[in-house]
């Protein structure tokens, strides 16, 4: 892997990469993708980053998932990114299209966790609360990490009574989610540095909102070339969730783009 923006002062190698084995430190190579999207130091509010995956034609899924755009560096900086964060938030519909379970420890590097619990819970929005309550991202979550599900007032009481069996129910809003309240709940029960997860109708959400902090997206060389829709899908129609972004960093690895964006200064 190499970094192709900014120019690097020294050599702009940051491989070799540790693809596969065990998740303990990484070696230099995850200490310097660690040291490139560490979460700033002293945030007034929580920062929120999300993490998107594309093709070369802008499609957000191959077959219905994401998985099949991903490659090796993509999915060793989606380790780092989420062993970087205090919670992992997504919808569930992408929990639902990706079958989401909650993290284990050999999925994050334990070195960068410092201090806080092995493994950063899952917080699932969700209206319906169509969740298997004993499958494993609920049923599954470590003690400490257990799995927060934030959802409405208007949720059905006998579906929250069934998930909060297995996971923490947290009311944000009236008759929907709003971001604002979700991202202060997490504030609230000390996660601040949040990584979004999609899909692209939450983050459409979190950024028409104006609470997008960062974008982390790869680009794959790869044309889907199909009716997929694109990784941010806006809540109504026009420009709800148009946002300036300053780009931040480039990677490359075997012809993927990693870039980092960031919320435009005003
Ligand atoms: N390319 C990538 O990087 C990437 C990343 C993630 C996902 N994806 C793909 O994107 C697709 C899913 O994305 P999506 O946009 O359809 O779904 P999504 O944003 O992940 O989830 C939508 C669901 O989340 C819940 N939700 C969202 N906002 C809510 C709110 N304000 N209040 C209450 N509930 C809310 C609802 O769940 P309920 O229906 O339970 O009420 C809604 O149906 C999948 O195909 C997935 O593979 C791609």
């Amino acid at each position: 892997m190499r970094q192709i923006f900014p120019p690097p002062a020294g050599a702009p190698e940051i491989g070799p990469l540790p693809y596969g084995g065990a998740r303990r430190d990484g070696g230099p190579a995850v200490a310097a993708l660690a040291a490139l999207y560490a979460y700033p130091a002293a945030a007034a509010a929580p920062w929120l980053r999300a993490t998107m995956v594309a093709s070369a034609d802008g499609a957000a899924t191959l077959d219905g998932r994401s998985g099949g755009l991903s490659g090796d560096a993509d999915r060793l900086v989606f380790s780092v990114l989420r062993s970087l964060a205090d919670v992992i938030l997504v919808g569930a519909g992408t929990a639902r299209a990706e079958r989401y379970r909650a993290v284990r420890p050999g999925e994050v590097w334990t070195a960068l966790r410092g201090g806080r619990a092995p493994v950063p819970p899952i917080a699932v929005i969700t209206g319906k609360l169509d969740l298997n309550e004993d499958a494993p991202l609920l049923a599954g979550a470590a003690e400490g990490a257990r799995t927060i599900v934030l959802t409405s007032d208007a949720a059905p009481a006998a579906r929250r009574a069934a998930v909060a069996r297995h996971a923490d129910v947290v009311v944000a809003g009236p008759d929907a989610v709003t971001p604002a309240a979700a991202v202060d709940a997490l504030a609230a029960r000390g996660y601040r540095r949040v990584l979004l997860e999609g899909g692209p109708g939450l983050l459409g959400q979190v950024t028409a909102a104006g609470l997008l902090d960062e974008l982390c997206v790869t680009i794959s060389p790869v044309l889907e070339g199909g009716r997929a829709g694109r990784i941010l899908t806006a809540p109504r129609a026009g420009p709800d969730a148009a946002a300036r972004l300053t780009l931040a960093h480039v990677l490359e690895d075997q012809g993927s783009l990693l870039c980092r964006y960031l919320r435009a200064a005003g």
